[in-house]
């Protein structure tokens, strides 16, 4: 391994959201934040070096990313995802979940809901009820320790009064890689219920161990012709700061639509930084990536090991994607504020309370594992002390 993520970078001062909001969100400034899904890692050197080189340069004018920009994403979907895009089916977006909120804008009528499975990523829910949409919640099932999708549960509700499905491909915060069964079941039963799917792929070049990311558009004609795809380097790359995303819609409909809404507010310019930052990365940056899936793996197997050996009653799911860990507390018998309390007063870390992703989350908690083996293991140890006095129910 040539990069040393054990490293610890040291990112006060810098703004970060996950440091500078603790005393908001934990009461206390002095928890590791192990909320925000961004990691402690330094980027790959060529997109560092590729920023420096652009900030030589000097001058910062309006720009736009240019045909090389997409012919290398155009390159790195097909040869990661097996996935053929057309250089006209891409455009440069600002960010994954303003353009979600942007897609709702122009796709959902008032009045009509959106349906999102639960538990899920926040903004899936919290963007549409800030756009004034209800939203419909279908539960995920949980089978032999991982989520599948309740495709009978999304039949029956996509027929009701639903124009948008947003899904998480792969899933936070369970990490789950959908299977091409479910994913060509839930573009068959939208297609038929004239439902728009927006396919959030953030995630997709995080897949561990020798799970296969699907993109949801290539799993049938209909899941082409019925969605909205969003891609981006920001978390792969830990450049989340950059902003930068794609979208990808072969349907022209669409994605005149879109792309009318996104000039209308002048949205199709980026910034330069970002260009420099996702271009370098998915050029050059596929060595680290390998690198960081491998280092990432371990720190899974760490964490999993860990609570079968000291805390049998506290459950990781097991990941297919990312750097995330959705833990289920519920075998402690502790109800969620208790075990909130044990986190921050005791053990003196930030996790997102799994409350916060939706129904079924309430006994949940999501950990950041992108972080150094260093701090992970002191964590654990953390967890250890404010959780060993428990008493099985
Ligand atoms: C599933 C998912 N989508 C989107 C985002 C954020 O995307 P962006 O920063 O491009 O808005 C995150 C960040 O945690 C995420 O987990």
């Amino acid at each position: 391994m040539t990069t040393n993520f054990d490293q610890i970078v040291d990112r006060s001062g810098t703004g970060a959201i996950k440091y500078i909001r603790r005393k908001a969100l934990f009461g206390r400034e002095d928890v590791i934040p192990l909320w925000v899904a961004d990691m402690e890692f330094r980027s790959p050197e060529p997109v560092i070096e590729a920023l420096h080189q652009r900030s030589n340069h000097g001058v910062f004018g309006y720009t736009l990313p240019g045909d090389d920009y997409f012919e290398t994403i155009r390159e790195w979907q097909a040869s990661h995802h097996n996935w053929e895009v057309d250089r006209e089916w891409m455009s440069f977006v600002p960010g994954v979940v303003p353009t979600i909120g942007l897609a709702l804008e122009i796709f959902s009528e008032p009045g009509k809901d959106i349906l999102v499975h639960a538990p899920v990523y926040t903004p899936f829910f919290d963007v549409p009820q800030k756009l004034d949409r209800q939203v419909v919640f279908s539960n995920l099932k949980l089978e032999k320790g991982k989520y599948h999708m309740d495709l009978d549960d999304l039949r029956t509700k996509l027929k009701e009064n639903i124009d948008v499905f947003i899904l998480s491909n792969p899933h936070n915060p369970g990490g789950r890689v959908w299977s091409k069964d479910e994913l060509k079941e839930l573009a068959s039963i939208a297609a038929e219920n004239n439902v728009l799917v927006i396919s959030d792929e953030i995630h997709a070049d995080l897949v561990l161990n020798d799970y296969r990311h699907i993109p949801f558009a290539t799993v049938s004609e209909e899941a082409a012709m019925n969605s909205i795809t969003l891609i981006s380097p920001t978390k792969t790359f830990n450049i989340a700061g950059l902003s930068a995303a794609t979208a990808i819609v072969p349907n022209s409909e669409i994605r005149e639509k879109l792309n009318h809404r996104m000039h209308a507010l002048h949205l199709f310019r980026g910034n330069i930084m970002a260009y420099e930052a996702a271009r370098a990365a998915y050029q050059h940056g596929e060595a680290w990536r390998k690198e960081l899936i491998s280092y990432l793996e371990e720190n899974h197997r760490i964490v999993h090991a860990f609570f079968k050996e000291n805390l049998p009653e506290i459950i990781p799911m097991e990941a297919e994607a990312s750097f995330l860990v959705w833990i289920e507390f519920s075998q402690t018998g502790l109800p969620p504020e208790d075990v909130r309390e044990r986190l921050i007063c005791e053990a003196g870390l930030g996790l997102s309370p799994g409350k916060a992703f939706g129904p079924g989350g309430e006994y949940y908690q999501r950990m950041n594992i992108g972080i150094p083996r260093q701090l992970l293991l002191h964590a654990l140890e953390k967890i250890k002390h404010a959780f060993n006095s428990l008493e099985v129910k």
